[in-house]
């Protein structure tokens, strides 16, 4: 590859802020995407839950208390008991009174922003919500003009295949990720237009990602925080690199 081809390559890679610039701001709040966007981002990942009276929150871990000063089980709490909860003191007191984010409060968040922002959109999926989830998360992007693609700004994720064969039947025209974790199942959801391999497993298997590519899937690489990590993705042809620290991302690709 040529010096030319290489600067080409960097800066056509995707940098999309894991749960927000999390490194530095507690994750899913709306500092965390706020800083994301100051800088470079061009998507913010984010997790999304459904509560108890049915409102779509931007939290990662089925439990509260990891986050929170707060227990509990997401889906068992209702948003107005999700709200009364400090989701920013854990990562110190300088976050203190951080509140839990709405999925509605992010998308308008990315929509305001000063340039094109997307979104990186992965339901986790308590069985318990039978699909409800889902059905929520599509009412909305709807409502929002963001369901059939025509945007480009949207794109959902998920491990799970039944989650995402919910999601094609309710928004078919939307980017879907089949998210891998340890390791590659050998069958994919026909339907998933890209793969998000975690890290690990590019670093333990660097082959998978052009195995990936050849079946016409665009990859996505989650969590790469460290410099030696950001050069292997680019290395190995990776379109999108998932980070918690989009600034030092952004900064590495346009120095190269
Ligand atoms: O971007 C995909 C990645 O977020 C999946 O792992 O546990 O951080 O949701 P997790
Ligand atoms: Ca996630």
């Amino acid at each position: 590859m040529t010096a030319a081809s290489s600067l080409r390559t960097a800066r056509a890679v995707r940098v999309v802020a894991h749960r927000g610039a999390s490194h530095e701001h507690p994750e899913h709040t709306l500092a965390a995407y706020r800083q994301a966007i100051a800088d470079g981002a061009d998507a913010l990942e984010c997790d999304v839950r459904l509560t108890a009276d049915h409102k779509l929150v931007c939290v990662h871990d089925r439990r509260v208390e990891r986050t929170s000063d707060g227990r509990g089980v997401v889906s068992e709490m209702t948003y107005a008991q999700l709200s009364a909860l400090d989701f920013g003191a854990w990562k110190g007191a300088g976050h203190a009174g951080a509140r839990v984010l709405l999925f509605e409060d992010l998308l308008r968040e990315a929509l305001a922003a000063p340039r094109p922002v997307g979104l990186a959109v992965e339901t986790k999926h308590p069985t318990r919500a039978g699909g409800r989830l889902e059905v929520e998360l599509a009412r909305m992007l709807r409502e929002y003009g963001l369901a059939d693609g025509a945007a480009g700004l949207v794109e959902v994720m998920s491990f799970s295949r039944g989650a995402l064969t919910r999601l094609h039947r309710l928004v078919p025209g939307l980017p879907a990720v089949y998210l891998m974790e340890r390791r590659l199942r050998p069958v994919r959801p026909p339907y998933a237009t890209h793969a998000g391999p975690g890290i690990d497993l590019v670093r333990r298997d660097p082959g998978l990602v052009a195995r990936l590519k050849a079946k016409g899937l665009s990859v996505r690489v989650w969590t790469v925080d460290e410099p030696q990590d950001v050069e292997l993705c680019l290395r190995l042809g990776v379109d999108t690199i998932i980070t918690n620290r989009p600034r030092q991302v952004r900064e590495q690709l346009e120095g190269r």
